[in-house]
């Protein structure tokens, strides 16, 4: 059996969780889904909080509690919002474990006694320069404009001015080989887009060493550096080794060698520096491999504006849910722009999306259905019968079954590169072409004229459609593709993708169980 090992960020705990935290947790969620139900394969889903570092220290002093019972309560709401979510994580690891303390220890005891070049990969020196507390990143000089106010170039707050003896970790001398893995594919960096951008500066940078700790009297929050306690671990460095000490570094090598390399990191395009550079160097030292991708996903906007919390335009999604559902949250968050770009959220568009493709093309695809084999059949589907095609009703359900199998591989092949808004445009497009068929065939008409084997045959191809359908959405919607399954009668499981299906994996004589409208449509005063 294969093992698919995929990681989301360790969310910061300095404010409680929104739409953007949420939609790195949800694709993350879908992708975990998808291959279980797909490929059969071990699948470890690792997510968590990372709870270090000055912002963080900063936060809790504010509200007036200690660094534990502050990241305590913040990364509780972040574990309970993916109860709510639905998220099927296999771990959560808080850096603040001893766990996780225990491993990054390790990792500065390998680092210690390691040189490259000949030269020490640990070294003491001084960092004088810029560090931006709200992405906890030191900045290099050369990237700012001297004439103007320091400023971050990433999220534009002020910067501070350091001045600190601290360790520094050699990252300078992995340049080429960083270089040499990207070209060659052996890190893979998706989007296109994102790689570009990550080769790009590597291109015309030279990469500077980082430094990995900070002196213990000017910030106290974080892992104490083993070899000396007057010094605590960069935040970034400490949290990247989540990575890893989630799967036993330096405790439980087999579960390390089961896991390791990642086959996906999946990030927001905001870390992907730390991800496709730092992170690397630090493997290469360590002498592990390297993640097979690290897939940079866009991010939510208002008004142009990245959501984020010192922007103060955050939308719970907990409101969201509570209005929507999490199912339409969901789907919403992943069809409504392609993963790795940028997308708008507004309610306007939720309530649109909610409205069109759930309520009109699928709430009512499964509710038509069901209604006519209540009508037609008293409940029962259909048994399969051989037959020739000769009417036009056969040659269309023909067609549409054929299309329900290629969507299959479409979605398979999407899945592949993390186009989740393509895998749910394929599964969309069978459901239309389900509703298409209802009206092309009539079956009130097929009934009216008593063509039985015609009429059988829609419901039939309908409810075999529908089964391939919610297993398609179940990683998406596992609720939504649950409750499908149940109307439609089914009993084995829903979350292991037969391929070809046997006959005891169809709708065939199946007893159907109609429930109530999936998607009640909303009504707002403009209808969309
Ligand atoms: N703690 C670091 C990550 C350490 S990983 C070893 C961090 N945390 S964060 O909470 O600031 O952001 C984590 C992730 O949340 C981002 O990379 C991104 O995946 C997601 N998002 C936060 N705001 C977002 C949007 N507005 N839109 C989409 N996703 C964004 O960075």
């Amino acid at each position: 059996m294969g093992k698919f090992y995929l990681t989301t960020p360790l969310y910061y705990v300095n404010s409680k969780p929104h739409i953007g935290h949420a939609y790195t947790e949800i694709a993350a969620d879908v992708l975990a889904r998808y291959h279980r139900l797909a490929n059969n394969e071990d699948v470890r889903f690792l997510t968590g909080t990372d709870e270090h570092g000055q912002k963080i220290a900063k936060a809790a002093a504010e509200a007036g509690l200690s660094g534990p019972e502050f990241t305590d309560k913040i990364s509780l709401t972040f574990r309970e919002l993916w109860k709510t979510l639905n998220i099927s994580h296999d771990d959560f690891i808080r850096t603040t474990e001893q766990r996780h303390k225990e491993s990054v220890k390790k990792v500065w005891e390998r680092l210690k006694g390691t040189k490259v070049g000949g030269q020490d990969v640990i070294y003491r020196n001084t960092y004088d320069g810029f560090y931006c507390v709200s992405c906890e990143t030191f900045i290099a000089e050369g990237l700012l404009d001297p004439n103007a106010p320091a400023l971050c170039p990433d999220c534009k707050k002020p910067l501070e001015r350091m001045k600190e003896e601290t360790y520094f970790f050699r990252m300078s001398a992995y340049q080429d080989r960083l270089m040499q893995d990207i070209r060659q594919g052996r890190l893979k960096i998706l989007p296109e887009s994102r790689r570009n951008e990550v080769m790009g500066f590597l291109e015309h940078n030279k990469l500077s060493d980082l430094s990995v700790s900070r002196p213990k009297n000017r910030l106290a929050w974080g892992i104490p550096v083993p070899f000396d306690p007057e010094h605590v671990t960069y935040v970034w460095f400490d949290a990247l080794i989540n990575y890893i000490s989630a799967i036993g570094y330096g405790s439980d090598p087999a579960a390390l060698k089961k896991w390791w390399p990642a086959d996906v990191h999946i990030i927001g395009k905001d870390i992907i520096r730390h991800h496709a550079v730092i992170w690397p160097a630090l493997l290469y030292a360590l002498d592990l491999e390297l993640p097979k991708m690290v897939f940079a996903h866009g991010w939510w906007v208002v008004d142009g504006e990245k959501m984020s919390k010192s922007r103060g335009n955050v939308t719970d999604p907990r409101e969201i849910v509570s209005v929507y559902g999490v199912d339409a949250f969901r789907y919403f968050l992943l069809r409504e722009a392609p993963f790795g770009s940028d997308g708008t959220f507004s309610e306007e568009a939720l309530i649109l999306r909610y409205n069109t493709d759930l309520a009109n093309d699928l709430g009512n695809l499964l509710h038509r259905t069901l209604t006519m084999c209540e009508k037609y059949f008293e409940g029962r589907v259909p048994d399969f019968r051989e037959r020739a095609c000769v009417s036009n009703v056969e040659i269309n359900a023909l067609k549409l079954m054929v299309a329900g199998d290629e969507m299959i591989d479409v979605v398979d092949a999407a899945m592949g590169t993390l186009a989740f808004s393509e895998a749910l445009g394929a599964i969309w497009d069978v459901v239309g072409r389900a509703n298409k068929f209802i009206e092309e065939s009539a079956p009130w008409t097929l009934f009216k004229e008593k063509k039985s084997s015609d009429l059988e045959l829609v419901i039939l191809t309908l409810t075999e459609v529908l089964r391939d359908t919610s297993q398609a959405i179940w990683p998406f919607m596992p609720r939504t593709a649950e409750v499908m399954w149940t109307q439609l009668g089914l009993t084995f499981p829903i979350d292991r993708l037969e391929k070809i299906p046997a006959k005891a994996h169809t709708t065939f004589g199946v007893k159907i169980a109609k429930g109530t409208p999936l998607f009640p449509r909303i009504e707002t005063e403009k209808k969309p």
